[in-house]
């Protein structure tokens, strides 16, 4: 299979951890989400979390430091060796300037930049309704793809719980934060050829299926 190294961009809520978690099946990629080894740090109460939680709170971004740093870390780890998909970061102009840094450093550099682009109503739909299991990290959603039990995992039997940023206050910071800061990288990544834009309104194997046709020649 050929390498893969692409970046999910996207507003919150756009589907990009679930698309994401499709793409390392079928590519056998790493999937490197930033918001989830974000959100482990703080539930392990590491130092990174310490660093992290009040930012994730407020909905406000980490400082790129800590970011770049964590993922240059986890590009190293030898199951990012050939192909990896980018959850979450970058998220500003400064972090993909390290980005690029960072792969060619290691020799490496990006295949694509897939844009998944979802109006405002329908993100907020998506994240009020979010639920996470606390044990395994599945994702479901109380309406679109609800578990057979209430509240209770389909896959482990866990817990089922609502992300803190997921509440409507906090939601709305994170789409003014995207707004303002994540979607200038849109333009960035255009003027470099490496954008394929994505209509992410649709349900999830929709889109699946429009993730593999913009990713066209990298995968064929
Ligand atoms: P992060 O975890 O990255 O959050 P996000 O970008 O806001 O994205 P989400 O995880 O909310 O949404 P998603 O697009 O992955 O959608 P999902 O697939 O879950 O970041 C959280 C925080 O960490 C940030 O606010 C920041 O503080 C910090 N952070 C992280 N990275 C950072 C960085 N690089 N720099 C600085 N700070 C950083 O889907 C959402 C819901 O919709 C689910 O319930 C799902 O089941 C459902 N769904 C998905 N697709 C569909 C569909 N097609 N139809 C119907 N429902 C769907």
């Amino acid at each position: 299979m050929a390498a893969l190294r692409v970046v999910l961009l996207g507003p919150p809520g756009a589907g990009k951890g679930t698309q994401a978690k499709l793409l390392q099946e079928k590519f056998e990629a790493c999937q490197v989400s930033t918001g989830d080894i974000l959100r482990n740090a703080v539930a392990d109460q590491s130092p990174l979390g310490k660093e992290s939680s009040e930012y994730i709170k407020r909905g406000a971004l980490v400082p790129d430091s800590i970011i770049v740093k964590l993922v240059t870390q986890r590009l190293k780890q030898e199951d990012c060796a050939k192909s990896f998909i980018l959850d979450g970061f970058p998220r500003t102009i400064s972090q993909a300037q390290s980005l690029e840094d960072m792969l060619k450093k290691m020799g490496s550099e990006l295949h694509s930049v897939l844009s998944v682009q979802v109006p405002h109503d329908v993100i907020v739909a998506r994240l009020a309704g979010r639920r996470t299991c606390k044990n395994c990290g599945a994702l479901y959603h109380l309406s679109f793809d609800p578990t057979s039990q209430e509240g209770v995992c389909d896959r482990c039997g866990g817990e089922l719980r609502q992300r803190d940023d997921d509440r409507e206050e906090t939601i709305s910071e994170r789409l003014k934060v995207y707004d303002a800061q994540t979607a200038p990288l849109i333009n960035y990544y255009r003027q470099r050829g490496l954008l394929r834009e994505i209509d992410g309104v649709g349900n999830v194997e929709a889109i699946r299926d429009r993730v593999i046709r913009a990713l066209g020649d990298l995968v064929t």
